[in-house]
């Protein structure tokens, strides 16, 4: 049984399909805890279901940026987290805590890298861009964090078609529902894979 932290931003889904594979067995791991940094994101209410702590953790909460550091690093610290899981967090990680746990937090970014990643591609604005390029395909990436957005090693990738009359809206959906499928995947062989 290997030990996972989380940290999301948006919609928390991802965040539920990770909880909801630990809690039917699939996914033999431990969620010690939920980060935020937006009190009103959709994964505080799954995370608080499990009886997962959240922290609410950001600019707003700790404007000072060494005194925003240490609190993500002193709940990092607290729980001895084999990886660490972004799961829709939309805020770059500070060097700090990429060092501290090197080749152990994942990503899961919903184009196919090293296609439309990097600085501005989040969200929303990945399938705006795929759909403006006149892309045939897309799909999400699993892939380990570096200090470069989105350029960390690729673990696993899902092709999924763009059809024609695809809105970026009508798109994120049918990738996030390959987002749901892989994540969890993903974690689970990249765990045996390292021997946690
Ligand atoms: C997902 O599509 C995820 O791949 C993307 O944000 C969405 C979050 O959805 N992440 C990024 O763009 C990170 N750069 P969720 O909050 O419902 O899991």
């Amino acid at each position: 049984m290997f030990k996972i932290g989380v940290m999301a931003s948006g919609g928390g889904s991802n965040f539920k399909a990770i909880i909801d594979r630990i809690g039917e067995g699939d996914l033999e791991a431990q969620c010690k805890f939920l980060i935020t940094n937006n009190g009103g994101c959709g994964a505080v209410g799954h995370a608080e279901s499990y009886g997962i702590p959240v922290y609410h953790i950001s600019g707003k909460t700790h404007p000072d940026t060494a005194a925003y550091e240490a609190a993500l690093l002193e709940v990092i610290d607290r729980y001895d987290i084999d990886l660490l899981i972004l799961a829709g967090y939309m805020k770059a990680l500070p060097v700090s805590l990429i060092k501290r746990l090197p080749d152990r937090i994942l990503n899961i970014h919903p184009s196919l890298l090293p296609k439309y990643g990097g600085k501005g591609f989040w969200g929303i604005h990945v399938h705006e861009a795929v759909i403006a390029a006149n892309e045939k395909e897309s799909g999400p990436t699993v892939h380990l964090v570096s200090e470069e957005i989105d350029q960390g090693r690729i673990l696993a990738q899902t092709r999924v078609p763009v059809e024609d009359g695809d809105t970026p809206e009508t798109l994120a959906a049918r990738v996030l529902v390959q987002e749901h499928a892989l994540y969890w995947k993903t974690i689970k062989e990249y765990a045996a894979q390292i021997g946690v």
